[in-house]
């Protein structure tokens, strides 16, 4: 059962993340994230096993300004890993209609060819976010047809999601 959910239960990411130390690899790693607004979350039974977080984030890019819809907190239960799980899960949230054209994520190299199957696709250009270098992690889809991504250096005014 997939459910959208504006605050997570307390205790939720204990249950998620099960005793897996550094789940998301994030090392000695002091990038800082924003909170999400919206959370859709896979249940096995009344266990939750998967969780794709939402936000929505401005977004420069030369005289480009717009919002995207910001994913984050990307996660499977490592019980439930490699069972294609996170694809309805993805397509349920990027499927709320929230209202950007272009949703936008930040992943590890080692992810990045899960997110490109399910069509995002990698911002070559340099990329900060809140005042952090992000380039190589940055990537976008499209959330209706005719949306490009536009070219040169992108800003993002607050912090990374
Ligand atoms: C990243 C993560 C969420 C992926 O979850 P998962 O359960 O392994 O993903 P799935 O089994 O649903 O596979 C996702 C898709 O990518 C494909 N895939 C998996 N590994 C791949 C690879 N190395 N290259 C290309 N495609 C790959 C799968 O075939 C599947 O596609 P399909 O649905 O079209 O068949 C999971 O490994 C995880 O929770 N990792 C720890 C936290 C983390 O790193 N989160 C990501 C932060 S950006």
């Amino acid at each position: 059962m997939i459910e959208h959910v504006d605050q997570l239960p307390d205790g939720f990411w204990d249950v998620l993340i099960d005793g897996e130390r550094d789940p998301f690899d994030v090392g000695d790693d002091q990038t800082q994230w924003r909170a999400k607004e919206w959370h859709t979350v896979l249940y096995a039974g009344d266990r939750p096993i998967a969780h794709v977080g939402l936000t929505l984030a401005d977004v420069e890019v030369g005289a480009h300004r717009f919002e995207v819809l910001g994913v984050g907190g990307v996660i499977v239960n490592r019980g439930y890993r490699g069972q294609g799980r996170l694809r309805p899960l993805l397509e349920a949230a990027l499927a709320r209609g929230l209202g950007p054209d272009r949703a936008m994520l930040f992943a590890l190299a080692k992810n990045q060819p899960i997110y490109e199957r399910f069509g995002f696709a990698r911002i070559d250009a340099p990329v900060s976010a809140g005042g952090q270098d992000m380039s190589g992690q940055a990537m976008w889809k499209p959330l209706r047809g005719g949306v490009a991504w536009p070219d040169g250096p992108v800003n993002l005014p607050q912090l990374p999601f």
